[in-house]
């Protein structure tokens, strides 16, 4: 497992309608979450900004853009969004064109791109639909050894893959892990979920964790316990 700081484990995501409430939510946090993800959702209402603002005020800051375009567009998104200084980048791990595209465009920046790998909302049912003959966990892998190879930092998995890619790529590789719910708590829409220790103990460096906070009626509280569950797995 990779060196990282406890308080960079846990990952918020910021998927709210407003910069306002999104800057709400960060201060009623304040000091017990450090790492924040701004998606798409908050992107189209000044996320950009408040990424900015937010790294101005010793945030760490993870932008879920999920790119996914010919190589020359990625690449150049890709080389922007490195200019602009955020902590983590998401990068659609479809196939290799894409992926190295990305590793040209993000060049000798420090930012790290993660592969999105199979998103958490998708079943075996849904793949199949898309004309997928693979299990959701055997195209997590499969597109995680692709993003090793292309020179990537990491991957977007849920956690009950994360196993099996930790085995596969080795212990640097990151593993950023989403549907993450506390035993017996709502799903929402996600599918592959998993709760905040196992995740860790099967490898995830960083966990994901969106409406179990920000819909929670006391998200201080709520991170608070998901930082003791992670804190506990790495004991
Ligand atoms: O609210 P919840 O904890 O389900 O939020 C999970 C977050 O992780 C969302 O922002 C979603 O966009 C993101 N995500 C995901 N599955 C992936 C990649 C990203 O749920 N594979």
């Amino acid at each position: 497992m990779n060196e990282i700081a406890l308080k960079d484990r846990l990952i918020v995501a910021l998927d709210m309608p407003t910069v306002e409430e999104a800057a709400r939510l960060v201060a009623l946090l304040d000091q017990g979450v450090h790492f924040y993800k701004v998606g798409l959702e908050l992107l189209f209402a000044g996320g950009l900004d408040f990424a900015e603002h937010l790294k101005s005020h010793g945030k760490r800051v993870f932008l879920d853009m999920k790119l996914l375009d010919i190589g020359n567009t990625v690449e150049r998104a890709v080389a922007n969004a490195a200019d602009f200084g955020v902590d983590f980048l998401t990068v659609h791990g479809h196939d290799l064109k894409t992926l190295r595209a990305a590793v040209a465009g993000r060049s000798s920046s420090p930012m790290k791109l993660l592969a999105v790998t199979v998103l958490t909302n998708l079943s075996a049912h849904d793949l199949e639909q898309q004309g997928n003959r693979m299990t959701p966990a055997e195209l997590v892998l499969h597109r995680a050894r692709m993003a090793h190879e292309a020179g990537f930092d990491g991957v977007i998995a849920s956690g009950q893959e994360a196993r099996r890619i930790r085995d596969a790529v080795g212990p640097k590789f990151l593993i950023v892990t989403p549907g993450i719910r506390l035993e017996g708590s709502a799903m929402d829409d996600q599918e592959r979920v998993m709760t905040p220790g196992h995740a860790i103990s099967a490898g995830a460096d960083h966990i994901v964790v969106g409406r179990p906070i920000t819909q929670s009626d006391d998200p201080k509280a709520a991170a608070l316990s998901f930082m003791h569950h992670i804190r506990d797995a790495l004991a």
